[in-house]
Parts: C-alpha cells; structure tokens; sequence
C-alpha cells in the first residue's frame, strides 16, 4: 500500500484515471522539485487564508514559480463560520479578474476549510480544473486532503452543498504542523484515533502508546500517525470513491458531531472536538445495541481525554437537548426518508451503518451531554 523512500513516504490512491499520491515528508512544500510533473498549465492560484498566508504563502509561492508563468494568490477569511458561498465566490472572484483558464491549477493551502472551499471551487470552475490539496494541519493531512470530498457548509447542515472531485496530488508537509495551535492538534487526533476502533485495532494500540509524543509533536511519531492514518484511507476510498457503502465508516462519531457543530454554530467547537466528543456517543450507541463491550468504550473514552479532547457533549437547548441534537441529526446526509443511519462499532476494528431506536439514541444523547 505504501512505499518508504527517505525522507519521503508515498501513499498511492487508486481510482484509476483518477489515482494520486499522497507525500508525506519533512520540508516539502519549499522544495521546487516536490512540485515536478503535475498537469501543466500557464498559471496557477494558491488559495489560502489570512492566518496561514503570512506563515507559508511565499515558500509555496517560490517554489511553484518555476512551474508557472504567473502565480496568483487569493486570501480567505479563516474559520469555519467562513466555510460558505460568499467565501467560495471570492475564489470565483480572483479566477475570474485573473482571467485564469481551464488548465489553471489552484493550490489549496490550508486546514480542510481551505482544502474543502478550494476542492470545490476546482470542481465547479469551467466545469473542472486540476488542484493540489497542501495539507497544514493535522486533521488535514490524516483526513480531510485525501479521497476528494469537497464543501461548503448551509446554515442547516454541515457540508451539504460539494462534490466528489479528486485532487491531482496531496502534498502533506509535516513542518508546518510546528505552527499549529495545541487545540488545532488535539482537533487533529481525534481523526487519527478514529482509524484504530474503526479498522485497525493495532493502529489503536500504537496509539495509546505513543499519545505523549503525538501531543509532544515528535517527528517522527507524527510522521508514522499521518502516513498509517493515510494509508487507511487510502484502502477505503480505493474501493467506495463516493460513499455507495464501505466510505461511511470514516464517519464514525461524525453524526453526532455535525449535530454538536451546527447546533452551536459553526465554528464555536471545532470539528475534530465534535468528532471526538460524537465518537464517544456513537460507541456508546453500540454498546447499547448489543455490538461492543463497556470495556472498549472506556478504552476510547479514556484515549480522546489524554487526547484533550472534550467527552461530554454540549447543552445545545435546555429544554428539549435530545431532540435538538436528533433534529440535526435527521438532515444528516447518510438519513434515509429522515431515519438516522449511525455509523457504529460492530465490535473492536470494525464499523457498519444502521439506525437505532429513537428513546436509546435520546438516552446516549442525556447521558453523554453535560
Ligand atoms: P481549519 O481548516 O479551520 O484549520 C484550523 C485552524 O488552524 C485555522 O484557524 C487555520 O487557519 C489554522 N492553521 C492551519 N494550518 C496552520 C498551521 N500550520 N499553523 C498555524 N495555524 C494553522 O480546520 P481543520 O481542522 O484543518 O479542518 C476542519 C474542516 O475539514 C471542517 O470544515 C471539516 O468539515 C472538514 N473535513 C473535511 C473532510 C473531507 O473528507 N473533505 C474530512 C474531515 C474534515
Ligand atoms: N472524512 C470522511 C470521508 O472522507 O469520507
């Protein structure tokens, strides 16, 4: 699945004319020579945002310039309260008064709003222009760069307005998650942790032994959670490019987790907080159906706190909170005819999808809510 050559790690992604690789190194954006032998084109555009521009926009930059006759940039607000169309239009915005043409390739560099905003803009501008996904945080890297999924958000729902479209290269630059924030890493480890319990109880294992040095930024440690967490990915999205089944369990806790962050607001939890937070629920709704023990529950509860993640899940309406979170839960993507599908643990490493009585999801919901 994977292919280790010093300092570089390759992960291939298998779709056939849509196949990529995913790089995965120390100090790669700067390089000239990372940038080798994508789809070639008169101009590109590097879409990023105001917080990540000053730190990494004009390495990119550089580096690009000999691929290109002309490098244009544009500069989103951050957040993702900002993840929407009047965001999405000021990509439209700056191709346009560029004049850039079909072959344009645009350079999401950024955390998954960029990466989500840009993966979409690439997808719609003249009906499809190639774009690089450069991956600046950790939940970016393990999961949000790779297997084309692309968004905005709608007051009403997460992510509900995209498209499937792949990007021609992933470019995972490990240095930049020095920048990072302590709580945007810890966002980060939720989706690293959600690889163990759903497909790879060794991963999970690794894990739990390596926390310290995850939270600790070790290099190395880093290095072994993208790639593997890559590499799972990679296996799922090579057979379920568009989520028809197998895809789903990369949304184990997602569902109780887009409740936890339409229900505030975009934004006020951050979206690997809600994932951590949702994947306590979702294993305690397997635990309830009869599907795990209480021990692996504990277990994952146990990893998302070292993790610094919340495990209680918000107050979102006092007077009715199960309802709240069911009634965002019925605009999930996965319902069908407004049932809730859950993506659950159907015992240790490994996931399905299936629905739930509605009193034992408002129960899980009261007891895992402060
Ligand atoms: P984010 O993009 O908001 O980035 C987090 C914060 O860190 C931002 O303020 C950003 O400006 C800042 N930042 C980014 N890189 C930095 C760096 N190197 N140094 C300092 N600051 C940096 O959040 P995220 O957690 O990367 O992504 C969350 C988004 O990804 C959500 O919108 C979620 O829906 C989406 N997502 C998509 C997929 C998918 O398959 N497409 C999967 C998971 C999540
Ligand atoms: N993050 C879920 C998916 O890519 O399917």
């Amino acid at each position: 699945m994977s292919e280790t050559t010093f300092p570089l790690a390759k992960v291939a992604i298998s779709l056939d004319d849509r196949s990529y690789d995913i790089h995965i190194g120390q100090d790669l954006l700067s390089r000239s020579d990372t940038w080798d032998h994508l789809p070639k084109a008169q101009t590109a555009m590097i879409v990023t945002n105001e917080t990540i521009a000053p730190l990494y926009e004009d390495a990119l930059r550089r580096a690009i310039c000999p691929h290109y006759k002309q490098v244009h940039t544009v500069v989103l607000p951050d957040g993702e309260a900002h993840k929407n169309w009047q965001t999405l239009n000021l990509i439209f915005d700056a191709l346009l008064s560029k004049g850039c043409d079909r072959k344009t390739v645009l350079f999401a560099l950024g955390g998954g709003v960029v990466g989500d905003m840009t993966g979409f803009a690439a997808a719609s501008y003249m009906r499809g222009v190639p774009f690089v996904q450069v991956p600046t945080t950790l939940l970016s890297q393990v999961d949000s760069s790779v297997g084309g999924k692309t968004a905005i958000n709608h007051p009403l729902g997460k992510n509900m307005i995209g498209a499937f479209y792949q990007p021609v290269r992933v470019v995972c630059d490990l240095s930049t998650l020095r920048t990072l924030p302590g709580r945007e890493l810890s966002a980060g480890l939720a989706e690293v942790i959600k690889y163990g319990p759903i497909a790879d109880m060794a991963f999970l294992d690794w894990i739990e032994s390596n926390t310290d040095a995850l939270m600790a930024q070790d290099p190395a440690v880093l290095a072994h959670a993208v790639q593997r967490s890559c590499e799972i990915k990679a296996w799922v999205v090579g057979q379920d490019e568009r989520e028809a089944g197998l895809r789903a369990i990369l949304n184990f806790g997602h569902t109780f987790g887009h409740a936890i962050e339409a229900g505030l607001g975009f934004g006020v939890w951050l979206h690997g907080e809600a994932v951590g937070c949702g994947m306590v629920m979702a294993a305690e709704l397997s635990h309830r159906l009869g599907l795990v023990d209480a021990a692996l529950v504990a277990r994952l509860k146990a990893l998302i706190v070292r993790a610094g993640l919340p495990v209680r899940g918000p107050v979102i309406d006092a007077a009715d909170n199960a309802g709240h979170y069911i009634d965002h839960m019925r605009l999930d993507k996965k319902s069908v005819g407004g049932d809730i599908q859950f993506v659950v643990l159907d015992g240790p490493g490994k996931a399905t999808v299936r629905g739930a009585p509605d009193a034992m999801v408002r129960d899980v919901i009261n007891t895992c809510c402060a």
